[in-house]
């Protein structure tokens, strides 16, 4: 923890000598919607054939970074503004690499996605409709040794960590309970398809890291990282490495034990909340369980993460299997994105989950977005849209945002919880789009009084003086109130 006090200083103040050029600092992200992309899979250029890419396919699929600047306004006009794109360096020359985990060479742009430039390019796309690009980093381990990259202990193929003493001597991680052995071992089940594993404890290897990341965070004006396998590498190392970067870093920790993953926020600004990833996907599956898990879940996050509000959220991601893959109502899916939207963290959608992909593990769960056609008009784009649109609406707001406020819990039962953000109002079912209606008798001193709306439905309720209302679910569908005289301009519902 001393070193992680030092790096939050650094931090903090990196962040100040970069406030003249509106810094993307962890509060600046903590009232975005970022939306998740594997470039691979995500669009080409216009007037470029993409190849068919069918279900698990495992090879380069040919999607790109001006492909992503052809379909910036399908991601705009869904409500994000920011967007997390899959690592960006150069990978071991194996078409199995279109993910971009596999480094080979950290100082140069990996060519299936275009160039230096072209990424450049994007960078400054995004930056003038206000959005944020947040890239993906490794620091733990270059690539899978195709092509005999690392053969016989030799790595001189890499770039810039080319010598032996560069990386940890091989082992495989035998024993997840023994923190050094998943820091200094090898992740894969042998050398020749392991992962080379950096040696972060070597003084070389961590500069030259640091030294890399600030480089990269510098050329292609990035706001944000998302930083893979944090639990692999020494704590210790991340301070210099988020304060290097100079941006909000959120940290991948994959765990779902919140004992286990919350003192990594003491060493990085965000981190990916695996622990309410969890109890968020059983809370809306078939039979419905009740919200007891989930807020108990919340409770525990709050006493024990430095800031729960800088976690980010996701119910689907490249290493998961998509939500639909496990339940097919839509239902179900629209309540848990809702919470997504509207629950406490920076919320993350996963490319596709807006067209209701259910590819199943990895490499199913990496689907081609161009064989959607980009539908805008599909029930998960729309709902979205809705949900988005307040999130817009109170972005701005310094005082009683409800983005960045704490929910607090007004009513459950075995197929409905109703929170509140100040004024939000927030009711999800798990009844499915085949139960019966719900009537929700909730009586809380802290609603707000008069007239709210749903921005999903556009019905509204009143609640009276002492906090009394009855909100009617129909068809498992969630809502998402907000008062009615609040709403002026929005957009929303005619405002
Ligand atoms: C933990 O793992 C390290 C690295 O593999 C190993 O050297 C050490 O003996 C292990 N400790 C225990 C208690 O097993
Ligand atoms: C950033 O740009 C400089 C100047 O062109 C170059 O020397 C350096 O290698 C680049 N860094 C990265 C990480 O690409």
């Amino acid at each position: 923890m001393h070193f992680a006090h030092i790096g939050s200083l650094l931090a903090a103040s990196v962040a100040l000598m970069g406030s003249s050029v509106d810094a993307a600092t962890p509060a600046a992200w903590k009232t975005r919607t970022i939306y998740q992309i594997v470039t691979d899979r995500f669009g080409v250029a216009n007037g470029v054939t993409p190849s068919s890419c069918g279900a698990g396919t495992n090879v380069y699929c040919g999607g790109t970074f001006q492909g992503i600047i052809s379909k910036l306004d399908y991601i705009a006009n869904m409500g994000f503004d920011a967007i997390w794109i899959s690592p960006v360096v150069t990978n071991v020359d194996s078409q199995n690499a279109y993910h971009g985990y596999w480094s080979q060479d950290l100082y140069s742009i990996n060519s299936h996605f275009g160039s230096a430039s072209d990424l450049q390019a994007l960078s400054s796309a995004l930056h003038s409709r206000g959005m944020y690009l947040m890239v993906d980093v490794v620091a733990n381990h270059m690539g899978q040794q195709v092509n005999g990259n690392y053969a016989s202990n030799n790595p001189s193929a890499y770039k810039p960590f080319n010598q032996p003493s560069h990386y940890h001597p091989f082992c495989t991680i035998s024993n997840y309970n023994n923190q050094t052995n998943v820091e200094q071992c090898w992740l894969g089940s042998s050398q020749s398809d392991g992962l080379p594993d950096l040696n972060t404890e070597n003084p070389t290897v961590y500069n030259g890291l640091y030294t890399w990341v600030k480089s990269l965070v510098g050329n292609y004006s990035i706001d944000g990282l998302r930083v893979d396998t944090v639990k692999h590498v020494r704590k210790d190392f991340w301070p210099g490495f988020n304060s290097n970067a100079g941006v909000y870093c959120t940290g991948e920790v994959l765990s779902g034990d919140p004992a286990y993953v919350s003192p990594y926020q003491g060493v990085m600004d965000g981190i990916l909340n695996y622990p309410i990833f969890y109890p968020l996907t059983r809370a809306f599956q078939k039979p419905a369980q009740g919200f007891t898990e989930m807020k108990n879940m919340i409770n525990t996050i709050r006493s024990q993460f430095k800031d729960p509000m800088l976690l980010t959220n996701f119910l689907e991601n490249q290493d998961q299997p998509r939500f639909p893959s496990l339940t097919g109502d839509r239902a179900l899916a629209k309540n848990a994105i809702t919470y997504l939207l509207t629950g406490d963290g920076i919320p993350i959608i996963y490319y596709g989950q807006e067209q209701s992909f259910n590819g199943g593990n990895d490499p199913y769960n990496r689907e081609a977005l161009w064989t959607s056609n980009y539908n805008t008009q599909s029930e998960m784009y729309q709902h979205i849209v809705k949900v988005n649109k307040l999130r817009k609406a109170v972005k701005g707001l310094t005082t009683n945002n409800p983005i960045t406020t704490p929910l607090t819990s007004v009513y459950d039962d075995s197929q409905a919880w109703v929170f509140r953000k100040v004024g939000m109002v927030v009711a999800l079912s798990s009844a499915g789009s085949s139960g019966a209606t719900q009537n929700l008798y909730v009586q809380a001193s802290s609603l707000p009084s008069g007239q709210l709306q749903d921005v999903i439905s556009c019905k509204t309720i009143s609640v009276g003086t002492s906090g009394t209302v009855t909100i009617q679910l129909t068809g498992g569908q969630p809502a998402v109130y907000y008062p009615s005289g609040s709403l002026g301009g929005s957009g929303i519902c005619g405002h």
